[in-house]
């Protein structure tokens, strides 16, 4: 590589540029796709471009279109903004370039995911011996718990999956909460079920299992079985009642998985630590560090205590990456991507940086935002919060004084207009067959004055709203 050492400090100095401003810039954008398109050179070039002019091209093309996520007043999605330090070890990451395929292939990817491993075993409360394989986030996590659990039901009812595969196995059934997170329900297809091999569990108003219906609907059902249960639903933050469904998997001898892709941080809380009462005692769990750890995109994590099971996902491996050793972590081993980014750097230096007690600082301080919040929105007469706030989500409902013709459509036009104020990023989700305006807390630099401003933008969107439609 020629270094081109001007240009890049240059690079780094305008990305500072960007980061510094970044919280006075719109949050949301407000160009349609044909206005964002027109500010990009879309022509393929016939002939290479000078550094400069590429990157250029990049920056001027993407600037309309970015996303503000990661200011402070940002509550969409669950996405957390990162720190210097996570950003910076997320630089030198792209700058080693190692691949954390294999040991042969990078010792230090390996060895750091092997420190970052037991760490995050202490810090989540699970079993010491667990295994964990670093994916791209909540998503490819829950495929890989389904695909293990498939793989172990099997096997404890006799039928070698790895050699048999999936046609003519025993007939399992998946049981999950109906309002389970999205991803779930992709992993479960994308593992070779459909439709008929999963059974909707009836939840409360905040979204838990009803443990009754469980334990009914496993009765009916006869062969191998895999429950998901919900840490942190991603409208309410509800948890589900992990003691009680790890009791019924171990009668059923079914595999428990939860996903707990934001809601297993509460376990660094002792505030929270009720909420995930039994969890430990599940088979296998989903976590995501670019929610509330504050890393960059894409950083989950799939946690099992069987380690057998997740070490042969694959039970293949290239002859070129070298020959298995079983005291050399194989980074790949445990995940179904093979080349892969060296996910255990950010996260060895995100969570130096904030140590324990930075961590548990970070959910306990978003959980009182969100409470906050609440409780301000609530002061209104025509605002109500629909859900308990169980941890950082809220949820409230327009109900406006004068009548509103298409209620669930208003909301969506007050989300617009908040975002599009830019003052915060809000939006909409259905709850309940409702349409709310949905916030997630999960911002470690949300401060007491971003909730006010935030609060302002919700009632002045909602007045303009009313104005609009009085006019
Ligand atoms: C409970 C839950 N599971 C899974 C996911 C999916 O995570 P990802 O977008 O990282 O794939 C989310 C995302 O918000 C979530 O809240």
């Amino acid at each position: 590589m020629i270094l081109e050492k001007d240009k890049l400090l240059k690079v780094i100095e305008n990305s500072i540029g960007y980061l510094e401003n970044v919280n006075s810039l719109p949050i949301g954008v407000n160009k349609n796709k044909k206005e964002l398109i027109d500010k990009i050179d879309t022509k393929l070039p016939e002939l290479g471009e000078d550094f400069a002019t590429a990157l250029e091209k990049l920056s001027v093309g993407a600037k309309a279109g970015l996303i503000g996520n990661r200011n402070p007043r940002y509550f969409g999605y669950v996405l957390a903004g990162t720190t210097p330090t996570a950003l910076a070890a997320d630089w030198l990451t792209s700058i080693w370039n190692q691949n954390a395929q294999v040991f042969n292939s990078s010792p230090a990817a390996s060895i750091f995911e092997e420190i970052v491993a037991s760490w995050l075993f202490e810090l989540l409360l699970l079993p010491t011996d667990s295994s964990i394989g670093f994916v791209t986030g909540g998503q490819m996590a829950n495929f890989t718990a389904i695909n293990i659990a498939r793989n172990s039901v099997l096997e404890r009812d006799g039928w070698n999956f790895d050699n048999n595969g999936m046609q003519g196995a025993p007939l399992i059934t998946i049981y999950c909460a109906d309002v389970c997170h999205g991803t779930i329900l992709s992993a479960i297809r994308m593992n070779g079920f459909g439709e008929r091999n999963i059974i909707k569990i009836s939840t409360d108003s905040e979204g838990r299992m009803i443990v009754a219906d469980l334990e009914n609907k496993l009765s009916t059902h006869q062969g191998p079985k895999i429950i998901c249960s919900q840490a942190g639903n991603v409208n309410t933050g509800s948890f589900d009642s992990f003691e009680e469904i790890s009791r019924l998997a171990d009668n059923h001898n079914a595999w428990h998985h939860v996903d707990g892709a934001f809601g297993l941080w509460a376990r660094t809380s002792p505030q929270f630590l009720d909420l995930t009462k039994g969890i430990d005692k599940a088979d296998s769990w989903t976590v995501d560090a670019h929610k509330w750890l504050s890393v960059p995109f894409d950083s989950g994590m799939i946690i099992t205590k069987h380690k057998e099971a997740l070490a042969n996902i694959k039970k293949t491996r290239c002859a070129y990456s070298g020959i298995q050793d079983d005291f050399k972590r194989d980074g790949s081993q445990w995940v179904p991507e093979n080349s892969r980014r060296a996910r255990g750097f950010v996260l060895y230096a995100t969570i130096r940086n904030f140590g324990k007690k930075g961590i548990q600082e970070i959910i306990e301080n978003n959980c009182n935002s969100a409470r906050q919040l609440a409780k301000m929105l609530d002061s209104y007469s025509d605002i109500r919060i629909i859900n308990e706030i169980h941890l950082n989500q809220v949820l409230c409902r327009i109900e406006p004084k004068k009548i509103v013709t298409n209620l669930n459509k208003f909301h969506g036009r007050v989300a617009q207009r908040i975002q599009e104020d830019g003052n915060c990023w809000i939006g909409t989700s259905v709850w309940n067959g409702q349409t709310v305006l949905r916030m997630s807390l999960t911002n470690i630099y949300t401060s007491k004055k971003d909730i006010q401003i935030a609060v302002d933008s919700i009632r002045k969107a909602i007045d303009y709203i009313l104005k609009q439609d009085n006019d």
